[in-house]
């Protein structure tokens, strides 16, 4: 049986949002509120030209996670939709480590200024990749099981959190 090994990772830095207990499912980039991510300063020298992009991946940690982790897990925005976790963004994983990608506003010193992003205040950042063009978009991309549901469209207005009256 294969071994269970446990990895020790460190901290970079805190996620500033304007959310308490309740953040979108996915980021939504035009969010009018303040988002910005502070460094720890032993790591400020790491951002340098990171300006130079328009877009960068967020790792964090997902640490107020209370569910207990299941295997397979209900979409919120997917009515009755039962998926394994790892075909799901669901927070609630064996590593509860998420991923956003957001807009750089702007960088001053040891923060960086970012569009909306899905996560509660104060979730602890463990790291920043740079987006890439065309490295990072695959232009076969699929919705994969969402595309097997009814109203797709909808559904998609909800993930991406965008404002609709049906
Ligand atoms: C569906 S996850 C998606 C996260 C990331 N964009 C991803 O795809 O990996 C976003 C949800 O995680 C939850 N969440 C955000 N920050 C969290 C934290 N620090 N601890 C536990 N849950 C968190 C919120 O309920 C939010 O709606």
């Amino acid at each position: 049986m294969q071994k269970s090994i446990n990895y020790k990772l460190e901290q970079i830095g805190i996620i500033k949002t304007p959310y308490q207990n309740n953040a979108p499912y996915q980021p939504i980039e035009a969010d009018k509120e303040e988002f910005y991510i502070t460094i720890n300063h032993r790591y400020v020298d790491g951002l340098k030209d990171l300006t130079k992009f328009h877009y960068i991946y967020l790792i964090y940690y997902a640490d107020r996670i209370i569910r207990k982790t299941e295997m397979v897990v209900y979409p919120p925005w997917a009515e009755g939709k039962k998926v394994g976790v790892f075909a799901s963004r669901s927070p609630v994983r064996p590593n509860p480590i998420g991923l956003s990608v957001v807009r750089i506003k702007n960088i001053v010193e040891n923060k960086i200024y970012t569009s909306g992003l899905d996560v509660f205040n104060g979730t602890p950042l463990l790291d920043i990749k740079p987006y890439i063009k065309d490295l990072d978009n695959k232009t076969d991309a699929n919705y994969g099981w969402i595309e097997e549901m009814d109203d797709m469209e909808h559904l998609m207005l909800h993930i991406k959190g965008i404002p609709h009256d049906y």
